[in-house]
C-alpha cells in the first residue's frame, strides 16, 4: 500500500499498536543493498519502507537533480520483499516548513563524508527525525555501505532518546565487488568497468593490513585507484570504528577504511573492516 501523507501513515499505524514496527528508509532506484534491508526487517509484523529523495541531504544541487528514479519497480520490489506500507511523500509534504535545524555530531560529520559534503548529515538527521516521529519505529534498518551514516544515525537516536534499535546491515555487491549503488546505473560500461579498483584495492589493503605503516597502505590504495581510467580518489581513510577518528597505527579489530572516489563524474563510496 502507498501512502503519501504524513497523516495517513500515522493513522494507519495507529491501528498496529501491539505490532512490531520495522522501518527501511530509502532515497529510490532500489537495488538488492536496499532489498537485503527489507529482508532483515521480516523479522517485524508491520514492515514499512520509504521512498523520498530528500533535497536537504544534497549539497550539490546537479546531484538532486540527476538522482535516479524508479518509482514503479521500487514499489514493486519492495511489495514483493515483504513490505506493507511504502511512505512515498513529495518534498511539499515533508518541508512544508523549513527545517532550521541543526544537530551536532561532534566529530563524527566533520570528517570524510561530512567534510566533503557540507550539511549532508544534518539534511540526513532532518529527515531521520521527521520519519522517526511519523513513523516511531521499533527497529529500522541501515546499510554499512553508508558506514559514516549508520555512526551518524545511532548519535541521533541516543540523542533524541528515540526507542528506536538501529539494526546495520552488510553491504551487498555485484559479481565483480562494486558495491550495489542507485548511483551506478549512471555509469558509462567504461566507467563501470573502472570502478571495480576501488573493491579490489580495498580487500587488497585488507590482506596488506599489519604489514606497513597505514600511511603507506593509503597511500597504495589510492595509487591503485588513481592508476586506473576515469578514477579519482577524493578519500582514503583508515579511521577507529567507533569513534571515526583517523587511525595512527594499525589495532586489531578496530578500523575501518572508508573510501570516496569519482568514476568520471560520478561519486561512489565504500569500506572495508580492516
Ligand atoms: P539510500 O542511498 O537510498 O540508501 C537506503 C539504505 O540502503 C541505506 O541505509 C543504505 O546504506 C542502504 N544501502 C545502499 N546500498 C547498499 C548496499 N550495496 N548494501 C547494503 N545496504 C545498502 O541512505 C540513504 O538512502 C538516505 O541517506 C536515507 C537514510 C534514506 C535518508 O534520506
Amino acid at each position: 500500500m502507498i501512502i503519501e501523507t504524513k497523516k495517513t501513515l500515522a493513522n494507519v499505524l495507529s491501528h498496529f499498536r501491539d505490532a512490531t514496527i520495522g522501518f527501511v528508509p530509502t532515497m529510490g532506484a532500489l537495488h538488492q543493498g536496499h532489498l537485503s534491508l527489507m529482508q532483515r526487517c521480516r523479522e517485524n509484523s508491520i514492515r514499512v519502507a520509504s521512498i523520498f529523495v530528500n533535497p536537504t541531504q544534497f549539497n550539490n544541487k546537479n546531484d538532486f537533480e540527476n538522482y535516479p528514479q524508479s518509482f514503479d519497480t521500487d514499489v514493486e520490489m519492495l511489495t514483493s520483499a515483504g513490505c506493507d506500507f511504502i511512505f512515498a511523500p513529495s518534498v511539499e509534504e515533508m518541508y512544508a516548513e523549513e527545517d532550521n535545524r541543526v544537530i551536532y555530531f561532534g566529530q563524527l560529520d566533520k570528517v570524510m563524508e561530512g567534510q566533503y559534503r557540507p550539511g549532508h548529515f544534518n539534511g540526513v538527521a532532518q529527515i531521520i527525525c521527521k520519519l522517526f516521529d511519523i513513523v516511531n519505529p521499533n527497529k529500522a534498518y541501515f546499510g554499512e555501505k553508508d558506514f559514516q551514516q549508520v555512526a551518524i544515525i545511532r548519535h541521533l537516536v541516543s540523542k533524541m532518546n528515540y526507542q528506536t534499535e538501529i539494526v546495520s546491515c552488510p553491504i551487498v555487491r555485484e559479481a565483480d565487488g562494486l558495491a550495489m549503488s542507485s548511483r551506478n546505473i549512471l555509469l558509462t560500461p567504461q566507467q563501470r568497468q573502472s570502478a571495480s579498483i576501488i573493491s579490489r584495492a580495498l580487500f587488497a589493503a585488507k590482506e596488506k593490513t599489519g604489514t606497513m605503516p597505514l600511511a603507506e597502505l593509503k597511500r597504495w590504495v589510492i595509487e591503485q585507484i588513481d592508476n586506473t581510467a576515469e578514477m579519482k580518489t577524493e578519500y582514503f581513510e583508515i579511521v577507529d570504528r567507533n569513534t571515526l577518528e583517523a587511525a595512527v597505527e594499525y589495532k586489531k579489530d578496530s578500523l575501518q577504511g572508508c573510501i570516496a572516489a569519482y568514476a568520471g563524474k560520478v561519486r561512489l563510496i565504500d569500506n572495508i573492516r580492516l
